[in-house]
């Protein structure tokens, strides 16, 4: 065999520009990582060659003409299957809504930084095809070990089989390789089929609460605290009437007062079973808590909401605003961050803005 081809293959990724002059620098900087195909978006072939590992998107997203064209060019379905990252300009808030529109999995901003965007892309887009077979089938064992964790809490742990910790930290390494390997938002496309709500938002709030811990570059054995305090942060759902949990209409004060017991019931059943750290019964039993005390189920404020318990309570929010709901229409990122902003006193700032790139599908 020759050195080339025991060489690894190189990315590469088709970069739409529809303004070539602009877009050789951003060219020059993915060369780093990849090979480029620069193509000037109405040279885009429909049918494309099948080794590109993602798409790069810099075109002017406040001109009609240019979202109408690229809208068109990347309908072919081996367009669909690739992660899109798009460029914006600086400061415009409302070409970032228009990338999201566009399907993008990833925004990166001028002005440039090049160890930024190389991260992104390598975050972004696999190593080459090969890679990318290996990325689906860690994202199948990483759903498939944290649906296992639901099954035991939604349907064993009622029916009188205990939960261990054990049972959740054999998921752990696999929830965490998945979304290394790929991204929030394969996660969230794979987990949003599961048919049960309760079992889609617990999925959900693990993605997020993973992918901000790997956001955040947390320590591994932080990131398992995460992934652990996130697989059982509703368990006490497992005791409450799906009549309630699975309500198509808004449920009544009654039916909120019952909901809200979750938290007490997951924190007294957890604490029965006796091997689990006292952060994560922390976590079952106060993430309704804000920090304004108007949370519940113990008012706490402050302080006394520790930083585990933040970094959950934004990712369950945010999970439960863009949910795929039946009794209301999920909302899109940029939305349910607006309507996370208006939260200020009751949840932390500096977290939540930590979080918008892993809210936006970083
Ligand atoms: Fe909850
Ligand atoms: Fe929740």
């Amino acid at each position: 065999m020759g050195l080339a081809q025991r060489m690894p293959a190189r990315r590469r990724v088709l970069l739409a520009s529809d303004r070539p002059d602009l877009s050789d620098d951003l060219a020059s900087i993915l060369q780093n990582v990849s090979d480029v195909d620069q193509i000037a978006t109405q040279d885009i072939p429909d049918n494309p060659a099948d080794n590109y590992v993602g798409v790069v998107v810099d075109i002017d997203l406040s001109s009609v003409g240019s979202v109408q064209t690229i809208r068109r060019k990347l309908t072919h379905k081996t367009y669909q299957a690739l992660p899109r990252l798009f460029v914006l300009a600086e400061g415009m808030h409302r070409e970032s809504t228009q990338a999201w529109s566009l399907g993008a999995t990833d925004t990166i901003r001028w002005p440039f930084d090049s160890d930024t965007i190389l991260q992104r892309i390598r975050a972004s887009f696999p190593e080459s095809a090969e890679d990318a077979s290996s990325s689906a089938e860690a994202l199948k064992a990483g759903v498939s070990a944290a649906t296992a964790v639901m099954v035991k809490i939604f349907e064993k742990l009622p029916a009188g089989e205990p939960l261990t910790l054990d049972d959740v930290m054999r998921a752990e390494t696999r929830i965490l390789k998945a979304l290394k390997r790929t991204s929030i938002r394969e996660w969230l496309l794979a987990v949003n089929k599961h048919h049960a709500r309760s079992y889609r938002h617990c999925l959900l709030v693990t993605g997020y609460a993973v992918a901000f811990a790997q956001h955040l570059n947390m320590r591994e054995d932080d990131q398992r605290r995460l992934v652990r305090a996130a697989l059982i942060h509703d368990v006490g759902k497992a005791y409450i009437p799906l009549s309630i949990l699975n309500k198509t209409e808004a449920l009544t004060p009654r039916e909120e007062i019952e909901l809200s017991k979750h938290a007490q019931i997951g924190y007294d059943v957890l604490k029965s079973h006796g091997d689990f750290p006292r952060e994560m019964l922390d976590v079952v039993l106060h993430h309704h808590e804000m920090l304004d005390g108007s949370g519940y189920p113990d008012g706490l404020k402050g302080e006394e909401i520790s930083d585990l318990v933040r970094m959950i309570t934004i990712a369950d929010i945010f999970a439960m605003l863009v949910e795929d709901r039946l009794d209301s229409p999920p909302m899109s990122p940029a939305n349910a961050f607006t309507v996370m902003e208006g939260l200020k006193g009751k949840i932390d700032m500096h977290l939540l803005y930590a979080f918008r790139p892993v809210a936006f599908g970083a």
